[in-house]
């Protein structure tokens, strides 16, 4: 069974625990978008790992592990997440493959980031300031691009780096009056990254072809959430590539059909980081009840994220955009103790109630949310291993999701751990 899991909101619903989960039947892992904007979180009994790059499969010692072209690689991050794990006794080598084709976040991007999210104000994406908005402009302007190849040629790449380098510090000094950077100390640096991460490095399409031609099992991995899609999402609050499913086939280079199962992972609430329209945001004591007990704080840059209700026009719109056939629904633990629950079923705007999402900000910020509410439970559900041994009204809840967004939820979340986790 070849499985893609993808986020269904706006990031962070999960999507690291539910890979884990289903890495341990499958033969490989593959990481196909995003960058070290993505934080992606496994408890594995003691252990909590928050991998940027790393496909989630990585911490399981005998998963194959690839990061394909569609990756945005920021090499220190990469290199930092090898070592971490090498630390804990994990070893990448031989079972990590990186394409040649992925693009290199270095130095510039970040700094770009931040000067643009800076000179922006109050007008800001809230982006991670990863470097990835920069990366991928340079990627889709093709002069100025760095990739994994690249770094193999290292005589090629330090012209190229000189070429490049006088271009971006024009910009950081004609427009934010910034500091240049020395083309001659990233050059070092990316000598460091060509040794450490070429071993590693290869035609990952190739790779993963052969691999389906052998029968191998393949796990595809989201990054972000469908909400943050850059053409489906809620531009320009998005991040740059296409983070629904339908950005698996072009960050891999292997055709939607082989998967059998998109999974979708959502959370029972909502939570966003950064700028941008949030319908069912409870920017109130529900709010940090929700951030409290879920521990909504960014896996990659610390903040605390936004929180609201659970939005059922916004995950069906994500399910109908990447032909999700089913769904993992994580943190029910998280909304125990509260006496109503609400479900967002509509939204009204400008006086019309309507079902379907509209990814245009303009119009999702006027959109106001029509609720149903429901009761809530009490009882501590973080052991509960049997869907028929959770509370009544959980389960009525979880039945409630289920119906609006027209998915089974196979999958059901109690606690960070892997075996907090319920199977129906
Ligand atoms: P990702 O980016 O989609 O992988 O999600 P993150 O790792 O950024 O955020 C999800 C957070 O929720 C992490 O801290 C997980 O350990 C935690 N988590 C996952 N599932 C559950 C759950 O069912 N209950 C609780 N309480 N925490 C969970
Ligand atoms: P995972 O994979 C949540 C958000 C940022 C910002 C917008 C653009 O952990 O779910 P970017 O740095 O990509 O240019 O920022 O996208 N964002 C995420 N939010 N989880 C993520 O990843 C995110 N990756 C980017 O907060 O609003
Ligand atoms: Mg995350």
């Amino acid at each position: 069974m070849n499985y893609c899991v993808v986020g269904l909101q706006w990031g962070d619903e999960g999507k690291g625990k539910i890979v884990d989960i289903l890495a341990e039947n499958s033969d490989i892992v593959v990481r196909y978008n995003g960058g070290a904007n993505a934080g992606h979180t496994v408890v594995v009994a003691d252990s909590r790992f928050a991998l940027h790059i790393l496909p989630s499969g990585s911490v399981r010692p005998n998963t194959i592990c690839v990061i394909a072209n569609g990756v945005l690689i920021d090499p220190e991050v990469l290199i930092k997440g090898i070592e971490t794990l090498a630390e804990k006794n994990i070893i990448l080598k031989d079972r990590l493959f990186i394409s040649e084709n992925a693009h290199v976040v270095l130095d510039y991007h970040k700094k770009e980031d931040k000067l643009r999210e800076e000179s922006l104000g109050k007008n800001k994406i809230g982006t991670t300031i990863r470097g990835i908005g920069p990366c991928c402009a340079d990627k889709v302007g093709r002069s100025y691009a760095v990739r994994m190849a690249d770094l193999k040629n290292l005589e090629k790449l330090k012209a190229k780096l000189n070429t490049i380098v006088e271009y971006k510090n024009k910009i950081f000094a004609a427009l934010y009056n910034a500091e240049p950077i020395a083309a001659d100390r990233l050059f070092e640096k990316c000598k460091n990254y060509s040794d450490k991460l070429m071993p590693f490095t290869v035609d990952t399409t190739k790779f993963l072809h052969k691999s389906i031609s052998d029968g191998k099992s393949i796990l595809f991995e989201g990054a972000q959430g469908s909400l943050l899609d850059l053409d489906h999402g809620t531009f320009p609050f998005v991040t740059s590539s296409n983070s629904s499913s339908l950005g698996m086939p072009a960050g891999c280079g292997v055709p939607a059909k082989t998967v059998d199962k998109f999974l979708g992972v959502a959370k029972v609430y909502t939570t966003r980081v950064g700028a941008g329209p949030f319908p069912t945001e409870q920017d109130n004591e529900i709010g940090q009840y929700i951030r409290d007990r879920g521990n909504e704080y960014g896996t990659t840059t610390g903040r605390p994220r936004r929180c609201g209700w659970f939005d059922a026009v916004a995950v069906s719109y994500a399910i109908t955009i990447g032909a999700i056939d089913c769904a993992a629904l994580l943190h029910l633990d998280t909304l125990t103790g509260l006496k109503e629950l609400k479900l967002c079923k509509a939204y009204r705007i400008n006086g019309k109630e309507t079902t379907f999402f509209t990814a245009n900000a303009d119009k999702l910020s006027q959109a106001s949310a029509v609720y149903e509410t429901v009761p809530g439970w009490d009882e501590d559900i973080t052991h509960v291993s049997d869907f028929n041994d959770l509370p009544l009204n959980a389960q009525d809840f979880v039945c409630r999701v289920e119906e609006m967004i027209g998915k089974p939820v196979t999958m059901i979340g109690v606690g960070p751990e892997r075996k907090q986790t319920i199977f129906r």
